[in-house]
């Protein structure tokens, strides 16, 4: 894999895409930095990234794959990190629908996709991860819902190693989807891992909001949410889902 590393950064995900749009990051490539000076977080929020302490890192992917399946990869890059969480530490982490990985009930990394797209082809998506790993406190606005696998395990990690078994089992689970017809086995495997797995959620829509029991993901990646009227499906990107 071709990588680019810089000290510092905005936001690895703006350079992984300004890469991309230049025609220089192709299929697999890997833009990293040890502190990211505007790191963003899903619906516009940001993303703590404070030197030295975590991993802030975004994949470059071109995938053959229709844009409307593109929220799979997201899930399958949960399901990669949170299996090299797991073997790395003998934590017990798990996948909070739809993409973040948490320890003990907070948040030990999200994941920020961000995908230029036609109708029905994909120019290149940007897959970005932010692990907290050796970080030992946080900005107080966040320390209640944050956590690091340091705080967790009382244990600090080489990160290097970290990001090396991201990317093999990354590439692992990538081409079990993209090659596989069948995503049962993938799907089954993320279900296992899901917290708020036979949970009641709430689930916050734009407008409303409705309760009922989680019941997993199906193949299109939506939660299925069992309800007084029957199974709902909730896609991401608008919604929120509360225990
Ligand atoms: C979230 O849970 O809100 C998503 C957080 C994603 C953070 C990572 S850190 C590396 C990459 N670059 C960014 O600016 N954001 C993502």
């Amino acid at each position: 894999h071709e990588v680019y590393y810089k000290e510092e950064m905005d936001s690895t995900n703006v350079q992984a895409k300004k890469l991309a749009e230049q025609g220089i990051a192709n299929h697999g490539y890997l833009v990293t930095a040890e502190k990211q000076t505007n790191g963003k977080g899903r619906r516009g929020r940001s993303w703590s990234s404070p030197k030295g302490t975590g991993i802030w890192m975004s994949l470059v992917l071109k995938p053959d794959i229709s844009p409307y399946n593109a929220s799979m990869l997201t899930l399958v890059t949960a399901l990669a990190v949170n299996r090299v969480i797991r073997e790395q530490t003998g934590l017990e982490s798990y996948i909070k629908w739809p993409n973040d990985i948490v320890v003990n009930g907070k948040k030990v990394c999200g994941i920020l996709t961000e995908m230029s797209s036609e109708l029905d082809y994909i120019h290149y998506v940007v897959i970005g991860i932010g692990i907290n790993v050796n970080t030992k406190d946080f900005p107080e606005e966040i320390s209640e819902r944050a956590t690091s696998l340091f705080i967790e395990s009382h244990k600090t990690y080489k990160r290097s190693r970290i990001i090396e078994k991201i990317m093999e089992y990354l590439e692992f689970y990538y081409e079990q989807f993209t090659l596989n017809q069948d995503l049962r086995l993938l799907l089954t495997e993320y279900n296992q891992m899901l917290i708020n797995i036979e949970n009641k959620v709430v689930v916050q829509e734009k407008q409303t909001s409705f309760e009922g029991i989680a019941k997993g993901i199906n193949e299109k990646g939506e939660l299925l949410v069992q309800t007084e009227k029957g199974i709902r499906t909730v896609m991401s990107g608008e919604v929120s889902v509360r225990g």
